[in-house]
């Protein structure tokens, strides 16, 4: 096994310790519902901070690409979006992101769609802010996901990396900004190789670090631009 592998099951298995038995969280001073296999964003810092550093475009589009339970996206929403778009490939965290909707007031403005991706939306569709807090371990190109949780936490052959540095700039409107959440346990040299090739640069944004019991993480929000690094 690689030890991207071993880190990255060590990972699920911490995150299915932790949300054992939750139903419920309190984040960014709300309350907000969790349904089984969807990551919890009390693991880490990354949803709370991410939520709170974006620049939300008031009154404009919103997409969150891997929306999990759905905080950013309903934070997006309650901060002025009146558009946004909440997609991640797990159908659970499709549902709680909906639920997460209803429960703030905002099902009218948030809609939940299950996406391997960009797979699911129109081709025509535009955002003024498009972001993921992504799975930034990188697992083996035969890797096969077994479990719902392992989808936070693992990308297989960067595949869905690859895949929203090449597609989300074309779901951009003109002035859009494109920003990803990727943390100090992924591999931001291979990240960085992606983005060359698709013609752009990251920038970091906004940087926190934090102590777990066996190592330290960097929680990093990159905005990515179009040029080369
Ligand atoms: C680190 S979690 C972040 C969840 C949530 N955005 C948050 O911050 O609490 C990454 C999310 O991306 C989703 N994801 C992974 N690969 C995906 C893909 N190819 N298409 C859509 N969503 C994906 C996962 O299911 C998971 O919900």
């Amino acid at each position: 096994m690689t030890n991207n592998l071993r880190t990255g099951r060590e990972e699920t298995e911490r995150l299915l310790g932790e949300a054992s038995g939750t139903t419920e969280f309190e984040l960014l001073g709300l309350e907000w519902t969790l349904l089984p296999g969807v990551f919890a964003p009390f693991h880490s810092p990354s949803t709370s901070h991410y939520s709170q550093w974006l620049p939300y475009p008031a009154g404009g589009a919103l997409l969150e690409m891997g929306c999990g339970a759905g905080v950013t996206a309903v934070y997006g929403a309650l901060r002025g979006c009146t558009a946004v778009t909440a997609v991640d490939i797990v159908p659970a965290a499709v549902d709680n992101a909906r639920r997460n909707a209803e429960r703030h007031g905002v099902a009218d403005r948030v809609r939940a769609l299950e996406s391997d991706m960009f797979r699911a939306l129109d081709p025509g569709e535009r955002y003024d802010l498009v972001f993921w807090n992504s799975n930034a371990i990188e697992a083996p190109a035969d890797f096969v996901y077994t479990q719902d949780l392992e989808h936070s936490v693992l990308d297989r052959g960067y595949e869905s990396h690859r895949a929203y540095l090449r597609e989300a700039p074309r779901h951009l409107t003109d002035t859009g900004r494109l920003f990803i959440g990727f943390n100090s346990r992924g591999d931001l040299d291979h990240l960085q190789r992606i983005a060359d090739e698709e013609g752009l640069r990251l920038q970091k944004i906004n940087s926190t670090n934090h102590e777990f019991p066996d190592r330290v993480v960097e929680f990093r929000l990159f905005e990515i631009v179009r040029g080369a690094s």
